[in-house]
């Protein structure tokens, strides 16, 4: 039979401003979940914090987009939220945007990123989680992973990945997705997610005819937009990824590989910025200089019939060293650019800042040149 891994979050107000989530916060999710674990409503659980996200990794039977699972979260994130408004946290609440639940967390603020697919004998799972970036930010390392022969070996030397993989795409302006090959499609791939504030890939697939279920995917990424869906800025929806490994699909090594380069990606102060993204430990998920720079962790494990053995702290490791010290340098070298683009974002992605407003105030005094 199926199983299921929900990862789902919110930021329900930090510790302080946007820097980490609370141990209360940590706490009540632990107690929450393990009530619910105990009803046997969900496996198995375990509760993560990325900056100031709390994370929920929860293992159950229920398939996706489950009622129970989903109020379950919703539940805990209000738990929380009554912690954060007696504790008096920044933004206690920041990512419930709606007051009553009405079946799914989706569209209502928290990420989610969820698959249901059959266990097989050896089965590691990793859950990234990043705090201080958009969903487009999973689209570099995603991509590297399952479709460039550079990072994954596999895809050259194992039989079982040489025919590729199928990427799911959403247009998060058009509410649209497509499905596409690779290596065919290579190239239009390309075109479409290297415009990642737009098209962000959603899920990846086996293709027909290999050794894994081609209709089960293997990785899958939250892409909850906050700011459309809440209409005004309230905080990038930084986003949580589900990633399969081994035994026809890419090695442990080979999905971890892809973070070993800092990637520039908007977020960061104010959600407002590009820096490069950093690979650290569970302890150093906590967002400091300008609130970042945008960081992500990595939580390894291996499933028995939904038990989560692990995790294991996978970036707590000094063959990261070299990567972090090249996002210090990189955000030193972005940070001297103060509010100059490519630094602060473009324009079109400031709409929710005062930038509109001081154009509609200047707009009288601006006049054409001959
Ligand atoms: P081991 O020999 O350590 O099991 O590693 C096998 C492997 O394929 C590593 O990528
Ligand atoms: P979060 O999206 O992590 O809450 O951060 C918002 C922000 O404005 C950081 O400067
Ligand atoms: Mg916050
Ligand atoms: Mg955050
Ligand atoms: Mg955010
Ligand atoms: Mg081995």
């Amino acid at each position: 039979s199926k199983i299921t891994v929900s990862l789902i979050k919110a930021d329900v107000g930090g510790l302080p401003g946007h820097v980490t989530v609370a141990d209360e916060h940590i706490e009540k999710a632990q107690e929450n979940l393990s009530i619910a674990k105990d009803s046997g409503l969900i496996i198995d659980f375990r509760v993560f914090r990325a900056g100031d996200d709390l994370e929920l990794v929860m293992t159950h039977k229920k398939g996706v987009d489950s009622e129970e699972i989903h109020k379950l979260a919703w539940d805990t994130f209000e738990k929380a939220t009554e912690i954060a408004k007696e504790l008096k946290l920044y933004g206690a609440g920041q990512d419930l945007l709606s007051d009553a639940f009405s079946g799914n967390v989706r569209g209502m603020g928290p990420g989610v990123a969820e698959m249901e697919f059959t266990e097989r004998g050896a089965e590691p799972v990793i859950a990234f989680m990043m705090d201080k970036t958009e969903p487009g930010a999973f689209n570099l390392p995603i991509f590297r992973m399952f479709a460039d022969p550079f990072n994954t070996a596999g895809l050259v030397i194992d039989p079982n990945l040489h025919n590729g993989f199928v990427f799911e795409i959403w247009d998060i302006y058009e509410h649209k997705r497509v499905l596409m090959n690779s290596p065919e499609e290579m190239y239009d791939i390309l075109a479409l997610i290297g415009a990642k504030s737009r098209f962000v890939i959603k899920r990846v697939f086996p293709k027909e005819g290999g050794k894994l279920p081609a209709d089960e995917p293997v990785a899958v990424i939250s892409t909850e937009k906050l700011y459309q869906i809440a209409g005004e800025y309230v905080g990038k929806d930084d986003p949580v990824a589900l990633v399969r490994a081994q035994s026809g699909l890419p090695a442990v090594g080979e999905v971890l590989e892809p973070f070993a380069f800092p990637h520039l990606v908007s977020g960061w102060m104010r959600g407002s910025h590009n820096g490069p993204l950093m690979p650290v430990p569970f302890h150093y998920s906590k967002c400091t200089r300008f609130d970042g720079p945008p960081r992500v962790i990595a939580a390894g494990f291996q499933l028995a019939n939904g038990r989560l053995v692990g995790p294991v702290d996978l970036f707590d490791d000094p063959a990261y060293d070299y990567t972090r010290q090249k996002a210090v340098e990189i955000a030193e070298y972005m940070r001297r650019h103060g509010p100059f683009e490519p630094h602060r974002l473009p324009m079109e992605d400031m709409e929710y800042t005062t930038l509109p407003k001081v154009m509609d105030r200047l707009k009288d005094r601006f006049e054409s040149i001959e």
